[in-house]
This record gives C-alpha cells, structure tokens and sequence, in this order.
C-alpha cells in the first residue's frame, strides 16, 4: 500500500460513487472500512495514519471508529444530512466536518414535487392500470386530485424547503410553513404550530434534518390533523414520520396517500406499505440525477483537497449547539 508522504490516508466508510472513489484512488492512500465484525483488526492495523475520512450521508460514521482514527483531521460526506455523522465528538476533537449543501436543492425540490404530483394524480397508479389492461377492457380509473391551486404545508424550511416553495408558486399553491424560528424575509406563513399546519393543508411536504430531535415528528396525531383527504409527502429521513403509525392511518383511509422516498430501516421497506396502491415508493433517490450526483462528488473532492492542502473547508457543517 502507498504511505508516501504526499499521499494522506483517507478512508471510505461510506457509499461514494465509482468516478469518486477512483479519483480518491489516484490521488490517496485509500482504504475502505471492511465489514462489522473485520472491523476492529483493520482500525488497530490502518488507524492511526487515516488523516481523512470521506463518507455519504445516509451511512456516516459511528463513535467507535472515529475513536480509533487518533490523526483524523477531516470528514468529507457526501450528502446534506447530517444525522448519521458525530458532530459533538469531532468538534471536541477539532476534526473539521465538510458535506455537500445547495447542489442538490434542486434535484430534491423537484423529486418532493415528483412525489407530490404522482401521489394526487395517480399517476404511478394510473399507469398500472393501463398496463394491467383494465383500461382496455373498459373499466373506470377513479378520480384523481387537484394540484395546482392546492394548499401545501411544508414542514423544514431550510434551502430544500424554501426551494419547494417556490415550486409550489408556479402551480399557483397556496404555502404555509412550520420550523422552529419563521424565516426572515421569506414571503410564505410561518406556523409556529405543525398541528395547525397539517389541519390547514390538503398536502404536508416534510423536509426537516434528520436526528434524535425530529425523530417521530410526523406521529398519529399530526397524520390525523392531516386527515382524510389529505396527503403526505417525506423526502427528509424516514426516522421523521412514525412508520408504524403512517401505515395504520393509510390503512384505515385516515389519510389520503402518501409519497416516499425515505424509510425508518433503509432499504427495509415494509411489505405493507409495498401493498398500498395509495402509495408511491422512491428508494432514497431524491438527489440521484447525473448532474447532482456529480456535483455532489466535486464537493466532497474540493472540501477534502482544500482543507489538507489549506485547513479551509468549501462547505464546512455547521458546529453543535452546547447543551
Ligand atoms: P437545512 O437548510 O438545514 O433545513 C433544515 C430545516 O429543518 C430548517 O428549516 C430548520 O429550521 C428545520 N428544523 C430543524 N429541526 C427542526 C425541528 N425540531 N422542528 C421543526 N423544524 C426543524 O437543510 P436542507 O439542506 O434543506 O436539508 C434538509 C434535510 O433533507 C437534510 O437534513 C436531509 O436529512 C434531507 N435530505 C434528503 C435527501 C434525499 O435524498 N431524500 C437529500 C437531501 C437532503 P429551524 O432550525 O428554524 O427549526
Ligand atoms: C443522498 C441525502 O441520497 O444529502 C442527503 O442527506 O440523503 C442524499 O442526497 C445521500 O447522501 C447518499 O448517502
């Protein structure tokens, strides 16, 4: 393996794509970290020169190997989320955290109104049923659900959600908000109360951070303010919405339809929601286009490469609040 000097260890505990993980390849002595129970032989063997760490979102890295990783420096994650990465202990330890914001607003901005769109249309569904021949042989799709004009809740109204907003203008939406602090300037409601939010709304849109802090948000009681002839839509992290509780109030019609593209177990997806024609299934794609998903991998190079060759991050995560 090459040690030289100019060429610092960095380890992959992540999902990256190919191109990434080649150039990586070029440039780094690269490692990537084995299976669970290889794990701990390859840390006391490799450790202690892994100078960086490159990662995705949705998988991260725990406590235990930052722990045996003493020359760490710099994690570079591939991805917005921050849930899946131990942002107290690096900052106790001064390691420098980059991720990859903004260049992928878009592509999930439009993936939620994807979402959106198919689950009151029907579209997914509507397209079985002429695959399946049911058209041909004369029967009757029921009715769909109107979009444009409709009222949107957005639940996160960070740069995703801001940017979901201004889809919902173009089809003349009416859109209401809920977060913590309202968003200065911004020209939608805030409300300060999600349950008044779901009760308002003929469609939630969630697209909060992930994390222990909105871990079971979206629970029975806002999916029964949502009610009936509402829809929900996640395109945040599956461990926001009660799945448990999501599948029951589809199941007995308390809500109208739902859009996914996130799930509390990845890539677990109950075989109950698979059998709901309500519903429409996306297997965590919403930034997965070409031209995201490089951008993405530039990031993740260019804040690697600027903080070992500068200690500067391009995007660096923001700090954990104290207490
Ligand atoms: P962001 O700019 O940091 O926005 C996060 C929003 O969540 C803020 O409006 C924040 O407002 C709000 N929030 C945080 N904690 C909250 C709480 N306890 N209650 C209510 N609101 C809360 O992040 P972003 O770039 O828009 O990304 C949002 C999330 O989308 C990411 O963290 C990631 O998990 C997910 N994501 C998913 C995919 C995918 O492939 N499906 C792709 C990209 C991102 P306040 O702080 O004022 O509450
Ligand atoms: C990716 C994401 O699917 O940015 C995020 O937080 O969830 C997605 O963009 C993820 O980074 C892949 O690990």
């Amino acid at each position: 393996m090459n040690q030289a000097a100019d060429r610092p260890t960095v380890l992959n505990t992540g999902r990256l794509p190919p191109a990434l993980v080649q150039r990586l390849k070029d440039r780094y002595d690269y490692l990537e970290l084995p299976a669970v129970d290889q794990r701990s032989a390859f840390l006391a063997e490799h450790g202690a020169r892994v100078r960086g760490v490159v990662t995705s979102a949705a998988v991260g890295i725990d406590e235990p190997t930052l722990a045996a990783l003493p020359a760490l420096k710099v994690i570079s994650s591939f991805g917005v989320g921050l849930d899946k990465l131990p942002l107290p202990a690096a900052a106790a330890r001064g390691v420098a955290v980059g991720y990859t914001p903004d260049v992928l607003n878009d592509c999930v901005a439009d993936m939620g109104f994807g979402l959106l769109l198919d689950v009151m249309r029907r579209i997914t569904y509507a397209d079985l049923f002429l695959r399946r021949g049911h058209w041909a042989a004369g029967q009757v799709l029921p009715l769909s659900r109107k979009v444009s004009g409709a009222k949107l809740g957005i639940v996160g109204f960070g740069r995703i959600g801001q940017t979901i907003a201004k889809r919902a203008t173009g089809f003349d939406m009416e859109v209401r908000y809920h977060s913590r602090r309202p968003v200065a300037d911004a020209p939608w409601t805030h409300d300060p109360s999600l349950l008044e939010l779901a009760r308002w709304c003929d469609a939630l849109m969630v697209i909060v951070s992930g994390g222990a802090e909105t871990r079971h948000l979206i629970n029975a009681e806002v999916l029964d303010a949502l009610g009936p002839q509402g829809f929900l839509v996640n395109v945040s992290r599956g461990s926001v919405v009660d799945e448990a509780a999501l599948i029951q109030a589809l199941k007995k019609g308390r809500i109208a339809g739902a859009g996914l593209d996130v799930f509390e177990d990845e890539p677990h997806v109950p075989a109950e929601l698979m059998n709901l024609e309500q519903v429409v299934l996306q297997p965590h794609v919403a930034s997965a286009t070409q031209e995201t998903r490089t951008a993405m991998a530039n990031r993740v190079w260019d804040n690697l490469e600027a903080f070992l060759a500068t200690g500067q991050l391009i995007s660096a995560a923001p700090l954990p609040q104290a207490g």
